[in-house]
């Protein structure tokens, strides 16, 4: 579990810290800043619910407003999405954009100077809970542009998950909270609001190996594959079945709240594939939900795979691009992933 003593550092200490022993630059410090800024500035919006004229559909009455997904937008998904752009387009560290709600990137305005990182994100996770006054999240990841590249297109952001410099998220729940990693660990940051700073309260974070906790749609258990079909049935059979133990299930369907869970007591998360979504590839998105939440956990001691493959070693083939997860502590993971393998294997062999 977490961990060491903070006394009382903010982000912004944190970050210094990290450029003087050389670890990020200021550049890189600047992104992070300017997109924690962007994350209170969401949390106002989010914390203000129906008083803020946030909440219900995007697009006019009747006339619901898609993104590139098919997926219905919330006024707070265009928003957040506004305020990050926003935010990001004049500093002078970027050399483009993506996200969940844009089809292709953004390239960083003529009038502002360009960067050397990539950033994207999903600008607001669990949608579907915004209305109900449940958590939801920011999500975002940090690449470097490829040399030579001043003007990014979607291709410059294909890279896989390892070569991310930097990744988080915020959760906006009964307290805002930042959760970042820069590859020296996972440390999380709660929001004083009276003083309006992230304030490091876990150095660390490291997530048990073991879990008796799986967090899963089971709603979709028909549509499941024949391996998570026999994995999450062992789960069910408890200390009488295979695993010899009993599970309990969490499924809040914010992919932040339930990683964040992950990260603070331990525990398994899945997104199979299934019969509705393979032909997509997987329900959740491979660049700005996937690998920013495989790093951060990995970084914490835990693991992250598609159940085939490790998931940041996956080579993108487009922005949008979706994949199964399986993410949290190492040893259910790689039980997870057992499943798969040993499915595969018999069915090759026939
Ligand atoms: P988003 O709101 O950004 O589209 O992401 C929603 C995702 C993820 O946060 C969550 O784990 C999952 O969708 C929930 O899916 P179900 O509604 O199928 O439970
Ligand atoms: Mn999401
Ligand atoms: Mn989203």
């Amino acid at each position: 579990m977490s961990s060491s003593p903070t006394q009382s550092i903010s982000l912004t200490r944190y970050l210094i810290e990290e450029q003087r022993a050389g670890r990020i630059n200021a550049d890189l410090r600047l992104l992070i800043e300017v997109v924690a800024r962007a994350c209170k500035t969401i949390s106002i919006a989010v914390g203000k619910g129906a008083l803020g004229g946030v909440l219900g559909d995007a697009g006019t009455p009747g006339v619901a407003s898609m993104n590139i997904q098919g997926e219905a937008q919330k006024k707070l998904d265009v928003l957040s999405n506004e305020i990050l752009l926003e935010a990001n387009a004049w500093g002078g560290h970027l050399a483009g954009l993506a996200s969940e709600e844009m089809d292709t990137s953004h390239p960083i305005p003529d009038v502002y100077p360009r960067g050397n990182y990539l950033l994207l994100f999903d600008p607001l996770d669990g949608s579907s809970n915004i209305d109900v006054n449940i958590s939801v999240g920011t999500i975002f990841s940090v690449l470097r542009c490829p040399d030579g590249v001043t003007n990014a297109a979607d291709e410059h952001f294909l890279q896989p998950g390892t070569q991310q410099v930097c990744a988080g998220y915020t959760t906006y729940g009964p307290s805002t909270m930042l959760v970042l990693t820069v590859g020296n660990g996972t440390h999380a940051f709660t929001l004083d609001r009276e003083v309006g700073s992230f304030m490091m309260t876990t150095r660390g974070m490291s997530i048990p190996e073991e879990t008796k906790e799986f967090a899963v749609n089971m709603s979709n258990q028909r549509f499941w594959e024949p391996p998570m079909q026999r994995y999450v049935g062992d789960l069910l059979s408890g200390k009488e079945g295979p695993r010899g133990k009993d599970f309990n299930m969490r499924w809040v369907a914010s992919m932040v709240a339930d990683v964040h869970r992950i990260l603070t007591r331990g525990g398994i998360f899945s997104y199979p594939l299934d019969s509705k979504c393979a032909p997509k590839g997987g329900k959740l998105r491979l660049m700005y939900e996937a690998n920013p939440m495989s790093f951060l956990v990995e970084q914490a001691g835990g693991a992250a795979s598609t159940g085939r493959q490790r998931m940041m070693e996956v080579q993108p083939t487009g922005l949008h691009q979706r994949v199964p997860v399986f993410i949290g502590s190492k040893k259910e993971v790689e039980a997870a992933v057992r499943y798969h393998a040993e499915h595969d294997t018999s069915h090759s062999s026939k």
